[in-house]
């Protein structure tokens, strides 16, 4: 058992990639706060309650887990979820924030409201259990952060909250990372890739159609999405960044999708142009001249501009 005497929490944990994490990381012998509102595929509220079953589910097994029901939009509810693992377990050794939804548009349709929500859950979220969370782990000089980002980060029509969000949560893990390690504490961020009803249900899968057939997808994005691997492949990477043997892991980003996993390097120089000192700044004109034959030589554009009747 990887995760003997840990405990924590995950967010979001009653669906999805949450609820896979949740059960392999009591199986390993963690005890865990299960976090989940039951909230809709867009944030809305529902009477639904799936936390519980993954709470059986996990007590069926011979595990040990307490539910919680907030958002963890929430500032005060976030600081009290980290007390209900404090005051049921003892202690708090991670914190797996997985909790997310989704208001997709594109930019001239999206409401405030859109954007708001989306950065709330994600990116505010985020900050709100890792704030609360961090004051015990530092005390204790021990803690494991594993946040979740998205390739979205790199840019993705019809989602640019959420993008943003997500890019977001990468600065944020990082900067983490570098605050907290000294105190035995690591954070890293996931991108995953598996079906569930954020990316797999009959809605959005006709959704990557209508972006294929006219053309804001690649036939080979399209196909990579709608053949989505299951969520339980993304929980064993996190299991293991919790655990006592990946102390030298830190402030990384993953993407893990089916049995593969990969590092992402972000933010590396990947091309430059300079003076020297003595020749003083470039002009415009001199960056006109210059950047499409160095810094975007074989550079294509992402989206270009189109005739109106296309
Ligand atoms: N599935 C993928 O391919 C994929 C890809 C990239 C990123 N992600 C990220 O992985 C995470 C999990 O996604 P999933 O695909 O398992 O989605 P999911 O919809 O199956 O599960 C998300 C869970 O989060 C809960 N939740 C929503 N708002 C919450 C809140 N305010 N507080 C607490 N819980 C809340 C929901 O009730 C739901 O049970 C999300 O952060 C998502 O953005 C998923």
């Amino acid at each position: 058992m990887h995760l003997e005497g840990k405990a924590g929490i995950v967010t979001g944990a009653g669906r999805g990639i949450g609820r896979e994490i949740a059960l392999l990381m009591a199986k390993e012998g963690a005890r865990v706060v299960v976090n989940d509102p039951g909230v809709g595929r867009g944030g809305e509220v529902t009477d639904e309650q799936p936390a519980d079953a993954v709470l059986d589910e996990i007590a069926g097994a011979g595990g040990t887990a307490v539910a919680n029901y907030s958002s963890v939009a929430d500032y005060e509810a976030a600081g009290l979820m980290i007390l209900q693992c404090t005051e049921a377990f003892g202690k708090i050794d991670f914190v797996v924030n997985v909790a997310g939804m989704l208001r997709e548009r594109m930019i001239w349709n999206m409401s405030e409201d859109d954007f708001d929500a989306v950065i709330g859950v994600h990116l505010k979220g985020h900050w709100n259990m890792c704030h609360h969370a961090i004051k015990p782990m530092r005390a204790q000089r021990f803690g494991r952060i594993v946040n979740f980002s998205s390739d979205a980060f790199k840019g993705s029509v019809g989602q640019c909250n959420y993008a943003a969000a997500k890019a977001g949560i990468i600065g944020l893990t990082r900067s983490i990372a570098r605050e907290c390690g000294r105190y035995g504490i690591t954070a890293n961020a996931m991108c995953p890739l598996a079906a569930t009803r954020m990316t797999a249900d009959d809605a959005v899968i006709a959704g990557w159609k209508r972006r294929l057939d006219s053309g804001l997808l690649t036939q080979a994005e399209y196909d990579s999405r709608i053949a989505m691997p299951g969520p339980q492949y993304v929980a064993p990477i996190v299991a293991y960044l919790c655990t006592d043997s990946a102390r030298e892991v830190n402030g990384q980003l993953f993407h893990a999708e089916r049995a593969r996993i990969h590092t992402y390097f972000y933010g590396e120089v990947s091309r430059s142009i300079h003076k020297y000192e003595d020749d003083g700044m470039f002009t415009i004109a001199e960056l006109a001249n210059t950047i499409p034959e160095s810094l975007m030589a074989g550079v294509p554009n992402v989206a270009p501009a189109q005739d109106p009747e296309e």
